[in-house]
């Protein structure tokens, strides 16, 4: 590759979307392990800008950096320790939180990190899948090791960890209760769930008992009123943010919090289900990579069906 820079969308001081900027920025070095993938499309999290995303795990400032750590493209370039990714290959996968995100041209990535792109699926598709279907999978396979029969409750099932959570514990055989606002109740129920609340009319924990798992995907006062849902033992698995030491003290119930990892193993599986058509990603909507700003502030107003897209190579095969 000849060219050092890159158009990408970077951040350069703490803030929101509106500090988001669509410049040239360096194309980022191969460390032992990565590969560099020619970015087709990046899925985005709103909230991504609340996360601790600002400093490294060291304490060192990340400023400016790239955000949106999924994606999908084609593999342009190999570390000379990687044997398992051939250059040419389509790959998707969740990307390390603390290295530059996928809103960008390329991105490095570990080989380890990135699986083979569903074959079904689009770029833009693929891009929407990684950092929701992985939180969602092990949320409830690895964390709750929910089992076919058990009763599930997935708050925001409409959204992008709710709408692979609720196919996922379907296909797994669950009774899958979610919660949605009113105009998602007929999608999330079509998703596969068996009882779908609208959260606006009913509240949840007045209609919803001896549930065994709870995936709170919203935070609020819902990890709080979620509680009486539980059958003795239950478990609440939240993602939103860390709970106080002292949360789950007294209670006969369990919980945890975790943040969701790579793993090309899971990314390997979710494929599978997906190319045999048992679960699929939800696209709200695909906006050009030089829109990141407008997308990101659409996900924080609109709370969109799924995920939003970057789109960054267009139909003509150049940068968007
Ligand atoms: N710990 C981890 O590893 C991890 C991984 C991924 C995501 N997360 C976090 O998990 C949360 C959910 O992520 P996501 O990508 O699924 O988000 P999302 O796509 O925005 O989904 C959230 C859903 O919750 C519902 N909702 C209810 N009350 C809401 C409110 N006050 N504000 C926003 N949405 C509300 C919305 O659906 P209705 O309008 O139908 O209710 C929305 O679709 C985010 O905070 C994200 O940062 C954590």
């Amino acid at each position: 590759m000849t060219k050092a820079t890159m158009k990408a969308i970077r951040i350069h001081r703490r803030g929101g979307p509106e500090a988001l900027v669509y410049e040239d920025a360096p194309i980022p070095a191969l460390q032992p392990g990565d590969v560099l993938v020619r970015v087709h499309a990046a899925g985005i999290s709103p909230a991504e800008f609340t996360w601790q995303i600002w400093e490294t795990p060291e304490g060192r400032s990340r400023l400016p950096l790239i955000p949106s750590h999924e994606v999908s493209g084609v593999v342009v370039a190999v570390a000379p320790d990687v044997r398992d990714v051939e250059v040419g290959g389509a790959v998707y996968g969740l990307t390390d939180f603390f290295r530059e995100g996928g809103a960008a041209e390329y991105v490095a990535v570990r080989a380890t990190d990135l699986a083979p792109k569903p074959r079904s699926l689009d770029h833009a598709s693929a891009a929407a899948t990684p950092l929701s279907a992985l939180t969602a999978w092990q949320a409830l396979f690895d964390h709750a090791r929910l089992t076919p029969g058990q009763r599930v409750l997935i708050h925001g099932a409409a959204g992008g960890v709710g709408s692979f959570a609720v196919q996922l514990a379907r296909w797994r055989g669950a009774h899958v209760i979610g919660t949605a606002s009113a105009r998602n109740v007929d999608f999330v129920r079509k998703l596969g769930a068996d009882d779908v609340i609208d959260r606006e009319a009913t509240p949840f924990e007045t209609v919803v008992h001896d549930v065994d798992v709870v995936l709170d995907t919203i935070g609020s006062t819902i990890r709080e009123r979620s509680w009486s849902v539980l059958r003795q033992d239950g478990l609440l698995v939240t993602i939103v943010r860390p709970p106080p030491p002292e949360w789950v003290a007294g209670r006969a119930v369990r919980g945890l919090f975790f943040i969701v990892e790579p793993s090309r193993t899971q990314l390997n599986e979710l494929s599978r289900l997906i190319d045999a058509g048992i679960i699929r990603p939800i696209v709200e909507a695909v906006l050009p990579l030089h829109q990141a700003r407008e997308a990101y502030e659409r996900g924080i107003r609109d709370h969109p069906r799924g995920k939003l897209v970057l789109a960054v190579v267009g139909e003509n095969g150049g940068t968007r």
